[in-house]
């Protein structure tokens, strides 16, 4: 989720561009760069951390008159946070900044180091401006070159360059990264990757489409779409309020994480999936090497993943696994042993917990490994691997989509241990990853169904609490339904596995008793059933979310009708954050900063 500014014009472009990007920081980073062109050349700045290193350093720089520039936060996706990695990248004569994932970068790359091209970065990004470079070698026209460059890369991205071969003209292309182009009274030109970046700067932008590219200058907005077609003109006039800007027009930064999550498990995936394997480049062949059982260690929605992972982990990877809660497992003299992988799942990286129990394993000489959400978090300086979730930042304090693409790393993390285990063959693991790919599709909300869940909760408001039921890996989503409603709606409420309702908590059950019984089709359907039935059967109002209609429900949501039960799982998990989240709407409360919660508990 990096963000990306660009401006053309005769103000003091160093102060546009940072100022731009400041608006951005809600996207999240941890490196930051700009590069500006005059007459003169090229003036570039990159910094770690925050946007205060960038200004330090660019103290003494200001343009006087016309120029031409961009700008860029990073958050890290490919190679970690430094300043080489920080954007702008650059050629000779070329700065380019991207955001998005470049998925055939390596193939891209190798081409162009083997012509001899020098690359000083571990990024992706990087390969856009050599490769725009290689074409402008051809002699082609710079605009021809950039379109060239555009036929060679896959993957999503919205990227801004600037060359000296044409220093009055900013090159730009969209494709799945969001970027808007502004203009303002004086015809002076702007870029941003969300309104945020735009406003008090100019008034009309046109919202770049998917396929869009173009170069402009002080003049002219030559744009093309997809079909290379040259696009009419036609601006829309920006938002004025900055925070709607960055909730990006939904009510809240939840609502807006809930519906971005098939966009960031399409990042979560991409340059992980090939037809027959899982590729995690951040593991080396000697992972395993030695490794007998897993150990998690986590708190709170990360448990959640964590717990959900063992189901797959021991039913995929033949792996033994242990789940534990990091505030417990610190304090109970755990007996710990070098043939345990020891793995710790944090959104945030620094929870006070968890990071603890990785120190534990660490001075007792285990491997570790740590899934997270911020690169150059305590946990990924210290964890002897890291896979990133992948998700950009998450600023409601209830976790949605880090919590799903945490999920979709565990899965794809146990096929990855079952092939080098060999506990599936390469048919079974081609036939998971099919199903891995429709992840994000099921996780598009679909409008009628929450307007549906909108209306159903007006009935949930009140009773004397909630049982979340499921089993097998739609416990642990019980489980994380349950805490999602009591995050944000302050209603009692509890995940159970559906099977244990009869050994007590049955004895609750009556009509202000409201369960939300999950049953999916593919996993244990008769047996969650029959549970939901002995509840129904005393008088507990239900509400059943399936594919199968159930009639002994007094509310159903209907989910797809999908194959696997990880499907059924990920549009589940959609439905309970879409249910609590409108509780809490109705209820008044503070959707993205419920009362005695942050977001990240550094404190134990
Ligand atoms: C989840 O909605 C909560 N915000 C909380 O349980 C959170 O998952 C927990 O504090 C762990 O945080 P982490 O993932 O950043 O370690």
């Amino acid at each position: 989720m990096c963000g990306i500014v660009g401006y053309i014009g005769r103000q003091p472009a160093k102060k546009i561009l940072i100022d731009g990007l400041r608006e951005l920081e809600y996207r999240g980073y941890d490196s930051a760069g700009i590069a500006i062109l005059q007459d003169s050349g090229f003036s570039t700045f990159k910094a770690l951390g925050k946007l205060i290193n960038l200004e330090k350093k660019s103290t003494s720089f200001e343009t006087k008159g016309f120029s031409v520039g961009i700008g860029h936060t990073r958050w890290a996706t490919h190679g970690k946070p430094t300043e080489l990695n920080a954007h702008p990248h650059m050629g000779e004569n070329s700065y380019v900044v991207h955001n998005g994932i470049i998925e055939n970068y390596q193939e891209l790359k190798n081409e162009l180091q083997s012509d001899g091209v020098t690359f000083i970065s571990q990024t992706d990004t990087e390969v856009i401006v050599h490769l725009f470079e290689h074409y402008l070698k051809n002699a082609l026209e710079a605009f021809d070159a950039f379109k060239m460059m555009l036929s060679r890369i896959e993957g999503a991205f919205a990227i801004l360059l600037v060359t000296t071969t044409k220093k009055n003209q900013i090159f730009f292309a969209k494709s799945g990264s969001p970027m808007i182009l502004g203009i303002n009274s004086e015809d002076e030109k702007f870029f941003g990757s969300s309104d945020a970046a735009l406003i008090g700067k100019c008034e009309n932008v046109i919202y770049l489409e998917d396929g869009d590219y173009g170069y402009l200058d002080e003049k002219d907005i030559l744009l093309y779409n997809k079909d290379d077609k040259r696009q009419h003109l036609t601006f829309t006039s920006l938002p004025t309020s900055k925070l709607s800007a960055q909730k990006e027009g939904f009510r809240f930064f939840m609502e807006k994480e809930i519906y971005e999550q098939h966009d960031v498990i399409s990042d979560t995936l991409i340059g992980r999936l090939s037809d027959e394997k899982i590729i995690f480049d951040e593991l080396d062949d000697n992972f395993l090497d030695g490794i007998n059982d897993i150990t998690f260690s986590s708190c709170g929605t990360s448990y959640h993943s964590a717990l959900t992972a063992s189901y797959l982990f021991e039913r995929y990877a033949k792996i033994k696994t242990s789940v534990e809660f990091a505030s417990e497992f610190r304090y109970r003299s755990p007996l710990l042993n070098s043939s345990t992988l020891f793995v710790v799942i944090s959104q945030s990286g620094e929870t006070a917990d968890t990071l603890e129990t990785l120190k534990m394993a660490k001075d007792a000489g285990l491997k570790t490994l740590v899934i997270c959400n911020v690169d150059n978090s305590s946990m990924v300086r210290l964890a002897d691997y890291t896979i990133l979730a992948r998700a950009g930042i998450e600023k409601g304090v209830a976790s949605t989509k880090a919590f799903a693409t945490q999920v979709v790393v565990l899965w794809m993390l146990s096929l990855y241990i079952a092939s080098k285990r060999k506990s599936l063959d390469t048919k079974e693991i081609a036939k998971e990853i099919k199903i891995l790919r429709e992840v994000p599709s099921k996780t598009i909300v679909n409008d009628e169904l929450h307007e549906r869940i909108h209306r159903l909760s007006k009935r949930y408001l009140h009773g004397h609490g909630f049982f979340f039921i499921g089993r097998d890996v739609f416990f642990p989503l019980a489980l994380e339904g349950a805490l999602k409603l009591k995050e944000i709606s302050y209603l009692h409420a509890e995940g159970y596995p559906s099977g244990e309702m009869k050994h007590g908590p049955i004895a609750l059950a009556d009509p202000e008793l409201f369960t939300i019984a999950l049953l999916p089709k593919n996993m244990l359907y008769d047996k969650s059933k029959s549970n939901v039935e002995e509840l129904s059967a005393r008088d507990a109002t239900i509400c059943a979310i399936s594919p199968v209609n159930f009639d002994k429900a007094d509310d159903f949501i209907q989910i797809s009708n999908t194959q696997h039960y990880m499907l059924e799982f990920f549009e589940m998990m959609v439905v309970v954050q879409l249910l609590s989240m409108e509780i809490s709407i109705r209820l008044g409360n503070d959707v993205d900063m419920p009362r005695n919660l942050a977001k990240s508990v550094t404190v134990e």
